[in-house]
């Protein structure tokens, strides 16, 4: 993979660079919650600027549907993108059409401009690999160089992520290339005691890596609404909390596993339950009680870890040397269901460990939850795509930044 220094060290000058970021942040209307993504691609932009090239940053936001959909637009991620590098950020409202062709030709030696969504156009997700194809023709008619630094989406198999860097020269950028040294430390040599710490909501989504940590990690913690399915797999009741009872056969599997090869996997002992899910919006106060995990009774779901399962997960977490957590222990943007989710990011502040923090919903986590982000090994900007590259899989971005 040639990195971006070795690009600059052939000269950018005057160049069209395309760099595909991942500008996905979370929104609240236009207001953006939380800018890690932006501030990750931000050396990238600036190296480039610094050295004259003409820098067009192109990304998804959300998941629109192939078509133009004002509340996926990017202007805001390219308005903070502006401030951040402290210069005029010039912005296309298309991807491919008239606005990105004048917005590119009206670029001079180091000044940067955002093309719109790049999911506006059905081309960028299809599964076809014409269709792909096509649209990769047009972006690369906008550039000459090719910089992939959008980690985040290096596991999809998009024309912005894939095609593209087949089309152009292309090298990969600094997000890139520390992502994945980081999760080389977590796939080669690991140094243990590695506990994993996996939350959200799926444990479909997560199978995979679980299927994987198995053979590697010494300790799985389990939280989030995934939890509960192996509450119940292990013949506990959960209420109305969230289940995926065809899941139940595969967890079962992972827990006789685990059993086998001496991996402890750690379920909560107490959760936060409520009659209904919170309200995200305003926040107001909602009524809750914790109960035993073994215990939830009928008509309540659980949103949250409980005191005892925080403890006893900062126990588990307190002597690791290598600790990656991937996903959010309970409905955190709610005041009343933050405490798992902090919890965990204290036990990982606390650890002398190299601590991972991966994923898009934990990471915006940490911060929300106003953690210095200095405080943790590695705050990873992919979701997805760090599970995958866990999991061993060949994740179609960086397969196309290798020759
Ligand atoms: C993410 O948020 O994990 C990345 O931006 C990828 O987004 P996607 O899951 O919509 O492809």
């Amino acid at each position: 993979m040639k990195t971006i220094d070795e690009l600059l060290a052939e000269g950018v000058t005057g160049k069209r660079v395309f760099v595909r970021a991942d500008l996905n942040v979370p929104l609240s209307g236009t207001t953006i919650t939380d800018d890690g993504r932006i501030r990750a691609v931000q050396p990238t932009v600036e190296k480039l600027a610094a050295a004259g090239a003409r820098v067009i940053v192109a990304s998804h936001l959300g998941r629109p549907k192939g078509a133009p959909d004002p509340a996926f637009s990017l202007a805001p991620a390219a308005a903070r993108l502006g401030e951040l590098i402290g210069a005029d950020v010039a912005f296309a409202t298309d991807t491919v059409g008239e606005s990105a062709r004048t917005t590119v030709a009206a670029l001079t030696d180091g000044k940067v401009a955002v093309i719109e969504n790049l999911r506006f156009n059905p081309g960028e997700t299809s599964k076809d690999d014409a269709e792909r194809g096509a649209f990769a023709d047009q972006l690369a008619e906008l550039a000459d160089v090719y910089v992939g630094d959008g980690f985040g989406a290096v596991h999809r198999k998009h024309a912005s992520v894939f095609d593209l860097p087949a089309r152009l020269p292309h090298a990969a950028g600094d997000l890139i290339a520390t992502e994945v040294g980081v999760l080389k430390k977590l796939t080669e040599d690991v140094a243990r005691p590695y506990a994993v710490v996996l939350g959200g909501s799926k444990v479909s989504d997560k199978l995979g890596v679980i299927d994987h940590l198995l053979e590697r990690a010494d300790r799985i913690l389990i939280g989030g609404g995934m939890a509960y399915t192996f509450l119940k797999a292990q013949g506990h009741e959960v209420g109305s909390s969230l289940l995926q009872e065809d899941q139940i056969p595969a967890v079962l599997e992972y827990l006789k596993r685990a059993e086998e090869r001496g991996v402890e996997f750690v379920l909560p002992v107490d959760v936060v339950v409520s009659e209904q899910f919170p309200d995200l919006k305003t926040k107001a106060p909602s009524r809750h009680t914790t109960v035993p995990a073994d215990a939830i009774p009928a008509g309540v779901m659980g949103l949250d870890n409980g005191p005892e399962t925080n403890k006893l997960y900062a126990s588990k977490l307190a002597d690791a040397v290598t600790v990656f957590w991937n996903g959010p222990m309970g409905v955190f943007e709610h005041p009343d269901y933050a405490e798992g989710t902090r919890a965990v990011a204290q036990a990982l502040v606390d650890s002398e460990g190299f601590s991972v923090v991966g994923g898009g919903d934990s990471a915006a986590a940490v911060r929300i939850l106003g953690f210095d982000e200095n405080a943790f090994g590695h705050i990873s900007t992919g979701g997805g795509a760090s599970l995958e590259y866990l999991e061993g899989k060949t994740l179609p971005g960086l397969a196309a930044l290798e020759d």
